[in-house]
C-alpha cells in the first residue's frame, strides 16, 4: 500500500532532472503518472523504469492545444486526475538591455502561460469530483504544485525574463489557492535555489532544449555556479532527488493543511531581497 494508491498525477518536464525524480517518487507511492516532455524519448525511458502505470505524452507544451492534450491523455487513460505538477521549464537568460521581446515572451510562455493552460484544462477534472464529495460531506484533497524559483521571489541579476515569468506563476499559485481552497484542492509552489540539473550545468555540458520552435542553448558560467554555492548556507547545490522531495511533500497527504504557500527548497540560498 502506498500513500498515493489510486491517485492520477501529471508531471510536466518529466524526462529528466527534477521532473524525473518527482515522477519516480509519485510512482513509488502508488500513483499512476502521465509524463509530459518535449523530449519524448527521455520521458519514455523514465516511464519504462517506473514501478507503476505510466503514460507518456511527447510534445512542446508551448504549442497551443498541447496543455489540453496532456490533461486529456491522463483522463483518457485513467478517468480521473488528482495531482498536477507544473515543472517543465528552462532558462533563457540575459541582462535587460540584451533581452529581446521574443526571449521575454518565451519565458512567460513556458513558465506562466503553460501552467495556466494546464490548470484551466485540469479544472473540470479536479473541481467536479470535489463538488460531489463536498455535497456528500467527504473531504478528499487534490494537489497542484507549481515549480518556481528563488529568482521569481527575490530577483536575480541576468534573469529579468525568467524571474518575471516565475513571479507570474507565484501569483497564479496564490490566486488559485483562493479559488480552489473550498474544494480542498491544495495549490502551492516550490521555489528552488541551486539544483544540479542540465539547467545549471556549465555551458559545455548543458546541451539544448527545443521549445516554441527554436533551439535554446542551456547552461550557466562556471563562476555563476561557484557564486551560487558560496551564497548557499548549506554550502552546496542540491541533487534533483533532494529537490523532488519538496514537491513530493506538497503532493502527499502530509501537506493537506498547507495551502497557498511558496516552499523554498534552497539550502538557505539568499538572493538578497525578499517580498
Ligand atoms: N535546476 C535549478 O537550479 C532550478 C532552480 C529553480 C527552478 N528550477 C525549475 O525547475 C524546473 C525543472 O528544471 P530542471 O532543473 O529539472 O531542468 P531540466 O532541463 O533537467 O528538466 C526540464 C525538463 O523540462 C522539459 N521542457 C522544457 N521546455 C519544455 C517545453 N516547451 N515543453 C515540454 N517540456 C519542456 C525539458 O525537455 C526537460 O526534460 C524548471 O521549471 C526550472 O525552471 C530549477
Amino acid at each position: 500500500m502506498g500513500e498515493l494508491d489510486d491517485r492520477v498525477a501529471i508531471v510536466t518536464g518529466a524526462g529528466r532532472g527534477i521532473g524525473e525524480q518527482v515522477a519516480r517518487k509519485l510512482s513509488a507511492a502508488g500513483a499512476r503518472v502521465l509524463l509530459s516532455d518535449v523530449d519524448g524519448d527521455a520521458a519514455a525511458a523514465v516511464a519504462a523504469a517506473l514501478p507503476g502505470p505510466a503514460v507518456v505524452r511527447s510534445g512542446d507544451l508551448t504549442a497551443p492545444g498541447e496543455p489540453d492534450a496532456v490533461v486529456a491523455a491522463a483522463v483518457d487513460a485513467w478517468g480521473r486526475l488528482d495531482i498536477v505538477v507544473n515543472n517543465a521549464g528552462y532558462a533563457w537568460d540575459g541582462p535587460i538591455h540584451k533581452v529581446s521581446d521574443e526571449q521575454f515572451q518565451a519565458m512567460l510562455d513556458i513558465h506562466t502561460v503553460v501552467p495556466f493552460r494546464i490548470l484551466r484544462a485540469a479544472a473540470p477534472h479536479l473541481r467536479e469530483p470535489a463538488k460531489s464529495e463536498r455535497a456528500a460531506g467527504r473531504e478528499v484533497f487534490r494537489k497542484v504544485v507549481n515549480v518556481v524559483s528563488l529568482a521569481g521571489v527575490m530577483g536575480n541579476a541576468g534573469q529579468v525574463a525568467y524571474a518575471s515569468a516565475k513571479g507570474g506563476a507565484v501569483g497564479l499559485t496564490r490566486a488559485l489557492a483562493k479559488e480552489w481552497g473550498a474544494l480542498k484542492i491544495n495549490v502551492n509552489a516550490v521555489a528552488f535555489g541551486f539544483i544540479d540539473t542540465r539547467l545549471t550545468a556549465t555551458a559545455e555540458d548543458a546541451g539544448e532544449v527545443e521549445s516554441g520552435g527554436r533551439t535554446i542553448k542551456l547552461g550557466i558560467p562556471a563562476a555563476a555556479r561557484q557564486g551560487a554555492e558560496a551564497a548557499t548556507a548549506l554550502g552546496r547545490s542540491a541533487t534533483a532527488d533532494e529537490a523532488a522531495r519538496g514537491i513530493y511533500y506538497l503532493c502527499s497527504p502530509g501537506s493537506d493543511y498547507v495551502h497557498g504557500q511558496v516552499l523554498n527548497v534552497s539550502g538557505g540560498l539568499q538572493l538578497g531581497m525578499a517580498g
